[in-house]
């Protein structure tokens, strides 16, 4: 039976990943989630999985080079599937430093480990073995002309602290590839949308806003465009990169959905206004009325762009859920799990919340 490390299992995209996992492959796989349990991570996420005898959660940080170490001596890992990371742009302009801590030095930590674990005596490495990074199209930096895309070979150019320290980390995984012949797949994916997204990011935020009647936020001029793709596409991405992926190879992953950060925002309202039955207080209280502009991210990388093409010529990557479809699906949950909501709201969110948007 294979066995999966997910770091970061109890994020946004980690859950979904477990979760996705789990429905393909049953009883076949084996997952350990390692998660330090940050703001971000919520063991809640996973409560649909955590009676499962094939899975089992350790709570570790992956900077604690020993604990990561224990676990690969514990376990016979055969696969890696690396997201633990500190995620939000703005809270990488506020204090960088956890960002690096984190982003670089665990990834680091994160290759050693695993490499110690799989290499054999001449240098060679098991079979079967792989380490899947997992990143971000961030790490390309900002699109100007609106006739260009990232591609596996753009130059890396990224510039928040969080895309940087995440071009640090792919970088440090491509020197593994190159100097050791390492195991490693790297993918770069663009905006996930979907359930369990923390609401500091701009889809659950603006969707808790408007439920509750608090103005939205809405950076800049709202011309920035994002590319967004539906969380369970990244995740199927992902398990085909495990399985299919050249040694070494990067993929980009996202499926041509670029849109205006004001359209995403006038989307949300539009979709609540639809599906909240009318008997529910909160109807009331949505509206474009709410949108604010404020004051712009420093440094706000104006578009992002992904070509999919390699992963769909190569591997036959295609994303599922289009955007009306998965923008409904992503408000459904919000609305169906509103305690989800409450729970991460509460307590240490509120102080974000009013640093962050002077509120
Ligand atoms: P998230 O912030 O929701 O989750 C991150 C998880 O990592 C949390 O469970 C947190 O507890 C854990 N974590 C943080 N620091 C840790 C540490 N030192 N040790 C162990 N665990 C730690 O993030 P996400 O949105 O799910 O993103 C997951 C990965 O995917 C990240 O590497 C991110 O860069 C990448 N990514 C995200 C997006 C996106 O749109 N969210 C797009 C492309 C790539
Ligand atoms: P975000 O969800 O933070 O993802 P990223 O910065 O990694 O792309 O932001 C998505 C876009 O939405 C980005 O252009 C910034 C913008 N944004 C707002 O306009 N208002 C907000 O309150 C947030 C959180 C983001």
């Amino acid at each position: 039976m294979r066995t999966y490390l997910v770091t970061g299992g109890a994020g946004f995209i980690g859950s979904n990943f477990v979760y996705y996992m789990f429905r393909k492959y049953g009883d076949d796989i084996r997952i350990i989630n390692v998660d330090a349990l940050t703001y971000a991570g919520n063991l809640g996420n996973l409560s649909g999985v955590e009676d499962r005898k094939n899975y089992s959660f350790i709570k570790a940080d992956i900077r604690d080079k020993e604990a990561i170490e224990k676990i690969f001596a514990e376990n016979d890992i055969d696969v890696v599937v690396h997201f633990a990371a500190e995620s939000h742009v703005d809270r990488s302009i506020v204090n960088p430093e956890v960002f690096v801590e984190t982003n670089v030095l665990g990834t680091a930590v994160m290759l050693n480990a695993a490499k110690a674990a799989w290499e054999n005596k001449d240098g060679s490495f098991k079979e079967g073995k792989k380490f899947l990074h997992v990143s971000t199209d961030e790490v390309y930096g900002s699109l100007s002309d609106p006739a260009d895309y990232f591609y596996e070979t753009t130059p890396y150019d990224p510039h928040s602290p969080y895309s940087a320290s995440k071009a640090s980390a792919d970088l440090l995984v491509k020197a593994y590839v190159d100097t050791y012949h390492f195991p490693a797949n790297i993918t770069n994916c663009s905006n996930n949308y979907g359930p369990y997204q923390f609401p500091e990011k701009l889809i659950p935020l603006i969707i808790n806003n408007a439920l509750s009647g608090k103005k939205l936020p809405v950076y800049g001029d709202g011309k920035n465009v994002r590319d967004w793709l539906y969380v369970d596409d990244h995740c199927k991405g992902i398990d085909m990169v495990i399985e299919k992926g050249k040694p070494g190879e990067k993929y980009n992953i996202g499926g041509h959905n670029e849109r205006e950060n004001i359209q995403i925002v006038k989307t949300i309202i539009k979709t609540l206004q639809e599906i909240l039955p009318d008997d529910d207080p909160r109807k009331a209280n949505v509206s474009e009325d709410l949108i604010t502009f404020v004051e712009d991210r420093k440094g706000h990388d104006r578009r992002y762009a992904i070509a999919p093409d390699k992963i769909s010529k190569e591997l036959g990557w295609l994303p599922d859920t289009k955007f009306e479809d998965g923008i409904r699906l992503t408000v459904k949950w919000y609305l169906e799990h509103s305690d989800w909501m409450e729970n991460v709201t509460s307590g240490s969110y509120q102080d974000y919340y009013k640093r962050m948007y002077k509120v």
